[in-house]
């Protein structure tokens, strides 16, 4: 089965989009991942995992705190054929099921005004997967100062996120923990609806300038030295 036709089951679920296949990108090209034990962090539909699992991973661990996902990456990977331990949790606990080779993750990473609410957004999909606070950093923040106590020695975290959300505070921060941090890959996108709901908080912010409709999506590749 190719990653292209994953099924995201119930609406509740991310749908993947450029940020997924980016990150499963910079997996296919780093040549990091076959024979290694992967743990994909955010799952979602479970498309990252999966690609893991056919990239030749030894074993794929994938965490989500949605139900909805769960069962979307029980199913896709039953579909696709490929074992994957899927786990309902936050990607917090993923410490008591390792330590990996590899972290792959595609947090939600938007920064989110505080007069957004569920209702006002709801036609672009579910806020837990994309709502990263104020800053975009409510994931990010705890997973770049942890990242390295998941890895095995000689192991990489591999993570998506947009320029919104400060991907110099993402190298800092794992460069403060021990880390090698780089950025591997990066894509100017359109907006998507959920940038279009944020736009006035991301000016009125100072992230966004004036008449700007494009993001920057990287993957930071950081190895556990
Ligand atoms: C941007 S989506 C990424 C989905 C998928 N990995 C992909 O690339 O298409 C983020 C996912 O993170 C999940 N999520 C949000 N907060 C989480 C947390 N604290 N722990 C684990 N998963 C979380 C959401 O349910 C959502 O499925």
């Amino acid at each position: 089965m190719s990653v292209e036709t994953i099924a995201v089951g119930a609406e509740s679920v991310y749908r993947p989009q450029y940020d997924s296949w980016l990150l499963i990108e910079a997996l296919e090209r780093s040549n990091a991942v076959a024979g290694r034990r992967v743990v994909d962090l955010c799952t979602g539909s479970g498309v990252v995992a999966i690609a893991a699992a056919e990239l030749g991973a030894r074993e794929v661990t994938a965490l989500d705190i949605s139900p909805g996902a769960v069962c979307s990456t029980q199913a896709n990977a039953l579909a696709a054929q490929v074992d994957v331990e899927v786990v309902l949790g936050s990607w917090s606990q993923a410490q008591e099921h390792g330590p990996f080779d590899v972290v792959v993750c595609n947090p939600p990473y938007v920064p989110v005004g505080p007069e957004t609410s569920v209702g006002e957004v709801a036609a672009t999909g579910p806020m837990v997967s994309w709502n990263g606070g104020p800053d975009g950093r409510s994931v990010l923040d705890p997973l770049c100062r942890s990242a390295a106590a998941m890895l095995a020695e000689g192991g990489s975290l591999f993570l998506v996120q947009s320029e919104f959300a400060d991907i110099e505070q993402s190298l800092a921060s794992l460069r403060m923990s021990g880390m090698d941090a780089k950025v591997v890959a990066d894509q100017r996108i359109p907006f998507g609806p959920v940038l279009h709901a944020q736009m006035r908080w991301l000016r009125d912010s100072g992230r966004l300038r004036h008449g700007r409709v494009e993001e920057q999506l990287v993957v930071i590749r950081a190895d556990k030295l």
